[in-house]
């Protein structure tokens, strides 16, 4: 794995910004960025990271495999759909949005779907309870869903669109509440 050259010069920009000794913390950054350039971060990836920053690779590999905003293995080249499960969404339906998934794109979480172009997990709560349930998909929000609006937006995504974010209920279609702004 070698950055581009673009990613390389947005990478050493990066490190200069932390003290002389605290080049690691800027381990977050990196391996965002190169998530971004390979779609997942393969292992020479995070070696690669970790040896631009002095660290261990073991060292590395403990903050990848933390977030759950990293992924170590390859995700469907579309969409990765990460279905929260956690107290709020699973009592308001998550179940009934990972049995889509796994109907949609694979019976297991991480399994890419037949045609490479989908995967999904079901992750820990992403912050979002008051609009539960709820997925994230790439960096957005997708909130207030239903069954039915999970199966549109996969096909939505399949058919080459992109599914307007945020609440799929309308609930912010109605003028803003007064005070608010
Ligand atoms: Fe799902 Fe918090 S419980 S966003």
């Amino acid at each position: 794995f070698a950055f581009t050259p673009a990613n390389q010069a947005w990478a050493e920009a990066q490190i200069t910004k932390y003290p002389e000794g605290r080049q690691a913390s800027a381990i977050i950054p990196l391996l965002w960025r190169a998530q971004e350039q390979e779609g997942w971060l393969t292992r020479p990836a995070i070696e690669t990271v970790a040896d631009m920053l002095d660290m261990a690779y073991i060292r590395a590999l403990e903050v990848a495999s933390f977030y759950f905003m990293f992924q170590l293995q390859p995700v469907g080249s579309v969409a990765h759909i990460q279905v929260c499960g956690t107290t709020s969404c699973m009592i308001c339906g998550a179940e009934d949005l990972v049995a889509v998934c796994q109907d949609k794109i694979a019976k297991k979480p991480h399994q890419l779907s037949a045609d490479g172009k989908f995967s999904w997990e079901e992750v820990e709560c992403l912050g979002s309870c008051a609009n539960a349930p709820m997925a994230q998909i790439g960096k957005d929000y997708y909130e207030d869903l239903t069954a039915a609006r999970m199966g549109e937006i996969i096909d939505e995504l399949a058919h080459g669109k992109v599914p307007t974010p945020g609440p799929q209920n309308g609930r912010y279609a109605a003028e803003p509440l007064s005070g608010l702004t």
